[in-house]
């Protein structure tokens, strides 16, 4: 795993913005084939989206042959609700860039039968030849998608309930009222994820310290679902300062030494 330390959480974004169009430009450069990118909602990953949209603008990178799998959606919380994450992933990325609506797949939270829905996503994930690319945040407890403490490390796409700190978490975006947030979500798994080729990981901001410190120092757990990334063979996790901050100085040190010697 490479741990990635910029000065600030704008500095991330644009890391991993352009990280990501360097990616798809590289597939473009050498095969027809699509590339298919895992993305998530929350607070964090909206600079990086706001670079990609800049970048699609200028004529940088282009999401013409890009296929999208979102990681998860709240359940019977109606589409167009404005906290759902099909509003979000339009309002933030998909309305203003050049993606082909079929080429977007977001999981239905309101599908009639859950469990259906949930193995049809893993399928059309291997139908579209697995993730080039998995972008993903993490919860205040290192919780990947929606992989809550005492996910299996080795879970799919499925049903799953919300912790009680979560729902308080995301209460900010709910009025405050952790009641109004749904108390389940469908989410891809943690092996969804790190089955990816690669998986790049936004934390910024002390209030994901201990997660950081939990998934790049701590034991392989399921108690920090991000953690499964230690045996991932292409992880990253980008990270600013503040993120970064309850890290042993010895390991921050190595980070900051590989990313210099690397240049990334
Ligand atoms: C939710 C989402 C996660 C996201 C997390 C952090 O729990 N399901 O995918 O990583 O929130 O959100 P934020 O980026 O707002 O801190």
């Amino acid at each position: 795993m490479k741990v990635i330390i910029k000065q600030s959480s704008k500095e991330g974004s644009l890391w991993a913005a352009h990280h990501i169009a360097a990616k798809i430009n590289e597939k473009k450069a050498r095969t027809d084939e699509p590339f298919v990118i895992g993305l998530c909602t929350g607070s964090t990953p909206i600079e990086t989206y706001a670079e990609l949209i800049r970048m699609v603008k200028a004529g940088e990178v282009s999401f013409k042959n890009v296929i999208s799998f979102n990681m998860d959606e709240y359940v019977g919380l109606p589409e167009n609700h404005p906290e759902s994450y099909h509003s979000f992933m339009h309002k933030y990325l998909f309305d203003q860039i050049d993606e082909p609506a079929e080429n977007i797949h977001i999981l239905n939270g309101n599908a009639p039968d859950l469990d259906a829905e949930c193995a049809a996503y893993e399928k059309a994930i291997a139908a579209a030849g697995g993730f080039d690319l998995f972008l993903g945040g993490i919860g205040e407890d290192g919780h990947i998608a929606f992989n809550e403490p005492f996910s299996p490390l080795s879970s799919h796409t499925r049903v799953v309930t919300l912790t009680e700190d979560t729902r308080i978490v995301n209460s900010r975006f709910f009025g405050g009222d952790m009641n109004l947030v749904p108390k389940q979500a469908l989410s891809v798994g943690v092996a969804t994820v790190t089955g990816a080729r690669e998986v790049v990981i936004l934390a910024f901001g002390p209030k994901k310290a201990r997660a950081i410190k939990d998934a790049v120092e701590g034991p392989y757990s399921h108690m920090c679902t991000v953690s499964a990334l230690q045996t991932h063979e292409n992880g990253i996790i980008v990270a600013d300062e503040a993120s970064v901050g309850e890290l042993k100085v010895n390991s921050y040190k190595y980070f900051k030494a590989v990313e210099a010697a690397e240049k990334l």
